[in-house]
């Protein structure tokens, strides 16, 4: 299985903290903050890895990242995301790395206190179709929220108003090779976005969709100062990527 990392948009939530460069270059605590998904992926067992980015300092990355060999990768490719036209959009530039394998992907601004090795172990004997990962949270209308049926996840709303469940779906998603073929059938949200919950929801009508809970803290860092500020501590407190 390979991994992507998503790095891209603007991090306009972030300014002027982001003027001069990428959120996920930004610190927490010791390191930089895509230091920690491209962790959860190793932790994994994962050993290819691309890194897709945008914004003005693609440069940057491969500075910090270089061959990947600090991580121990066998690969790391980069692939750049002009504009920033949402989550799905940006996986859709993985197509030909992926190479028809199942794919992990983690957004390049959530990090977790755990890891996600049985979530991975399942999804090799999951014959196809995508898994997810659910956090329960204190304030879900923030994020891509799963309507459950029993254990049943029977719908995904992304920033719901009138959340129906206390879960949140969180940046880890794992895919079989149909997800790009997924993505072509998108259209364009209302911000303009291709959404990587529409993409859930096409596996959950096809009745391929299983989730895991995720054990441990997660935070999606990237989403304001506070929650940047808020996993320095978690960090510092309990450290991350406890294997
Ligand atoms: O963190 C979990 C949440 O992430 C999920 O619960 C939501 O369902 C999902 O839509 C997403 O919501 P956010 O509003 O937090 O997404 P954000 O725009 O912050 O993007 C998250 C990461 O995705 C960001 O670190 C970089 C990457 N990204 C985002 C966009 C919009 C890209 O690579 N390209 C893009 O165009």
């Amino acid at each position: 299985m390979k991994g992507v990392v998503l790095a891209g948009g603007f991090g306009t939530r972030l300014l002027p903290l982001t003027k001069v460069t990428n959120k996920h270059l930004l610190p927490v605590y010791d390191k930089p903050l895509i230091y920690y998904p491209i962790q959860t992926l190793v932790d994994a067992g994962i050993r290819e890895v691309m890194v897709v980015t945008g914004g003005n300092n693609p440069g940057d990355f491969l500075r910090l990242l270089g061959n990947g060999k600090d991580f121990d990768l066998k690969q790391l490719s980069y692939a750049y995301q002009e504009g920033a036209g949402g989550i799905a959009e940006a996986l859709n530039l993985a197509e030909d790395f992926a190479d028809g394998e199942k794919i992990i992907v983690i957004l390049g601004d959530n990090i977790i206190e755990k890891h996600i090795l049985k979530a991975k172990q399942d999804f090799e004997k999951q014959k196809r179709g995508a898994k997810i990962m659910l956090k329960e949270v204190p304030e879900p209308q923030h994020f891509g929220v799963p309507q459950l049926d029993g254990k049943k996840v029977v719908r995904i709303e992304e920033k719901p108003k009138k959340p129906k469940s206390q879960y949140a779906v969180i940046g880890i998603y794992l895919y079989d090779n149909q997800v790009f073929d997924m993505i072509r059938t998108l259209d364009r949200s209302d911000r303009g976005e291709l959404e990587i919950t529409d993409v859930n929801n096409r596996y959950i009508e096809q009745g391929t969709m299983t989730w895991d809970e995720l054990d441990g803290w997660w935070i999606d860092a990237g989403s304001s100062h506070e929650h940047l500020y808020r996993a320095t501590q978690l960090v510092v407190k309990t450290g991350a990527n406890n294997v």
